[in-house]
């Protein structure tokens, strides 16, 4: 297949153009490299006759109506999205424009461009979400988000993402528009920017400065590999019920202070320090404001109907994640430049 990938540049995009073309698809990487961008994820496969970036913006229709025509996509997998929680505090505004206004472009240049190649039945649009739009769930182990559960998105990155699911069902029943929906827990794994919890504990540790964890560390989430994450979303790309969405987790719940003191023990084996541990740098610091308490993914429907599960527990990609950030210092290096990298953000509320 020919799959266009917006976002391509990213964290969980990148895994996605390389584990696609690792499998013999074609990939169009359309990115309109923002800060959150690195075209260094996808350097593997970026030589490949296969393999074609398009710098564009989502925001922009005439580019995507220009790329869809002259690349002729047999599918759509849509990750581009303003990504990180705290910034969505500071400034919400990009969150709207991207998330909703630029998946409500996508959608309608996918439409056109699927309505003037005769409405293939095989072409997909498989829209990339978060279990952060069904809000935060009580500590109850038994009770976990499925895909019935109601939205109740809390901060404006989740609410974004909530109307850009909203947008995109309706756009299938409204205009038969095949599509096809995923909503994942807390991805981390290689190419993680180092704004995230997981790049900004490993290289905090390493520069002896304070590992900040907001509150007291109690918020639950479910951590998913993102090469385990990858592989699934290509399988509902290819497998997926038609109009379905399907949520997809880690099965590895873990507070943020258990997941902080596993990367430490971790540092302490791989890279050990003179003396003491990594642990020792812990640092408690003010919480996000309206931080969700738990986030935790029912798998039954991708168990049951596609056979997927993820391949590692979280102590195992946690432990290639830490080896990887120690191999790859040029990659990480340079992204600590960027703007707000490395503040605190998101405390304005
Ligand atoms: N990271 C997670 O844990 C997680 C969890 C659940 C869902 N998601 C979703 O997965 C998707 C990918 O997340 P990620 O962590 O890889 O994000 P990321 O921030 O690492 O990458 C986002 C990419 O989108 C591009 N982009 C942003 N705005 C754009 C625009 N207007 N036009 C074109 N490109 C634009 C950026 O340049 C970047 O390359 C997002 O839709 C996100 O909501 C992520």
């Amino acid at each position: 297949m020919k799959l266009l990938v917006t976002g391509g540049a990213g964290f969980i995009g990148s895994a996605v153009v390389r584990l696609a073309m690792s499998r013999g698809h074609g990939v169009i990487n359309l990115d309109a490299l923002t800060y959150a961008a690195c075209l260094e994820n996808v350097a593997s496969v970026a030589d490949d006759p296969r393999y074609a970036f398009e710098q564009a913006d989502i925001r922009d229709r005439a580019a995507l109506d220009r790329i869809f025509a002259a690349h002729k996509p047999d599918a759509v997998m849509h990750l581009a999205a303003e990504s990180h929680v705290d910034r969505s505090i500071d400034g919400p505004g990009d969150f709207i424009e991207t998330n909703i206004t630029g998946t409500y472009n996508m959608l309608e240049a996918a439409r056109a461009y699927w309505t003037t190649q005769g409405k293939p039945a095989g072409f997909r649009f498989h829209h990339i979400s978060t279990d952060e739009v069904f809000g935060s769930l009580p500590a109850d182990p038994a009770v976990k988000f499925t895909e019935d559960t109601p939205y109740d998105p809390r901060s404006p990155y989740s609410a974004s993402k909530a109307a850009s699911d909203h947008l995109v069902r309706a756009w299938a029943e409204t205009y038969g528009l095949p599509v096809v929906l995923t909503n994942c827990s807390n991805n981390y794994g290689p190419f993680h920017f180092p704004e995230k919890l997981v790049p900004v504990i490993i290289l905090n540790a390493l520069a002896g400065k304070p590992l900040p964890i907001y509150g007291d560390g109690s918020n639950i989430r479910d951590w998913l590999f993102v090469e385990d994450h990858a592989d699934a979303l290509l399988l509902v790309l290819e497998k997926g019920a038609l109009g379905c969405s399907y949520n997809i987790g880690g099965e590895n719940e873990r507070t943020n202070l258990e997941l902080v003191r596993t990367l430490c023990a971790i540092l302490d084996d791989l890279r050990p320090k003179a003396a003491g541990s990594y642990a020792d740098q812990i640092t408690f610091v003010t919480d996000r404001p309206g931080h969700d308490a738990r986030y935790a993914i029912d798998p039954s429907r991708i168990r049951a109907e596609l056979g997927w599960r993820p391949s590692v527990t979280v102590e195992e990609g946690l432990r290639r994640t830490v080896q990887w950030y120690l191999d790859n210092e040029a990659w990480w290096r340079p992204l600590q430049e960027r703007h707000g990298v490395g503040q605190r953000l998101g405390t304005k509320a």
